[in-house]
């Protein structure tokens, strides 16, 4: 077996990394019972998965600062496919929340029948590959991203976990939910997140005061989040995650790809991507 394929294995033609996903984690994934009061907040990797199992604690316990000072972010706020899930499963209290990077068509049976609902992160999806080329040279358990440009390719054409941005963008739009989901962007956030919290609040039927939203709003940004040990991923083992190739909680900022692309990658990502998106009406707040 080469060291790519020790690294990844295939399920349903997606790429799942070894280190935290396995065929009977992927089964206890399809077998989890959902309850209705579930909050699911679902993400193509790097567009905030983090940031929201900072969030929903806040705002799902009123602001108690409890879980985010007491829990690594993995384990309080659980990868649904992820290995961790059934580690925790028992200890997770309601309204549990979840992340997934899974694409809609993969959810399991009980997650639809349920009432449970879901916040879809978005990012650009150039932030979005620069975020994952960092990520994938500080993560020894995903391969070497080679050259920006060899990146670019495997990201363009799907030959990384979870597949193409596009698929995956596509198939949270094209679903059965009606107002069980709710859309917000990366950028939303970054511009305004009391507006953001106000509105993932409203949407869990929380009834957050302003007071509260603003604390929250204080604990979530990038400069506490950093400071948190249980949310900044430095009790993962250097083995594992090296920060000092790059920190997870990285830079934190929308149009870092400016500083990354050449013009002939611009064009090439830009008409890759508009082609894939043609004919979705939904719009975002940046240019494909
Ligand atoms: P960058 O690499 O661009 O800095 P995920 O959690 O889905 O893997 O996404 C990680 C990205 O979200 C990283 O982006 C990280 O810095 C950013 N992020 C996490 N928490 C954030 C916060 N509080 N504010 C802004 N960006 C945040």
């Amino acid at each position: 077996m080469s060291a790519i394929e020790e690294m990844y294995f295939l399920d349903h033609g997606y790429m799942f990394p070894t280190e935290t996903h396995c065929a009977a984690s992927l089964k206890f994934a399809q077998e989890f019972a959902f309850q209705d009061d579930d909050v699911v907040a679902v993400t193509y990797p790097k567009s905030g998965t983090v940031w929201m199992q900072e969030i929903l604690p806040l705002v799902l316990n009123g602001g108690d600062l409890t879980p985010i000072q007491t829990i690594p972010n993995w384990d309080r706020v659980p990868w649904l496919e992820e290995k961790r899930l059934a580690v925790v499963v028992d200890q997770l209290t309601s309204p549990r929340a979840l992340v997934t990077h899974l694409p809609y068509h993969l959810m399991p049976p009980s997650f639809l029948k349920s009432k449970a609902k879901v916040i879809n992160v978005l990012r650009n999806p150039k932030d979005v590959m620069v975020s994952s080329y960092y990520f994938h040279q500080m993560a020894a358990f995903l391969e070497d991203p080679g050259t920006f440009d060899e990146f670019m390719e495997k990201f363009l054409t799907g030959k990384v976990m979870f597949g193409k941005w596009t698929d995956h963008v596509k198939s949270w739009r094209h679903t059965a939910l009606g107002d069980r989901i709710m859309y917000i962007t990366y950028e939303d956030m970054v511009q305004d997140l009391p507006a953001a919290l106000r509105r993932i609040s409203d949407f869990l039927g929380c009834n957050l005061n302003d007071e509260t939203i603003q604390k929250i709003a204080e604990h979530c940004s990038l400069k506490s989040m950093k400071a948190n040990n249980m949310s900044n991923f430095s009790l993962v083992p250097k083995q594992y995650m090296d920060a000092t190739k790059s920190p997870f909680l990285r830079k934190g900022v929308p149009g870092d790809w400016k500083n990354h692309f050449t013009s002939e990658q611009l064009a090439r990502f830009t008409s890759v991507i508009r082609k894939e998106m043609e004919g979705e009406s939904f719009s975002l707040p940046w240019s494909l």
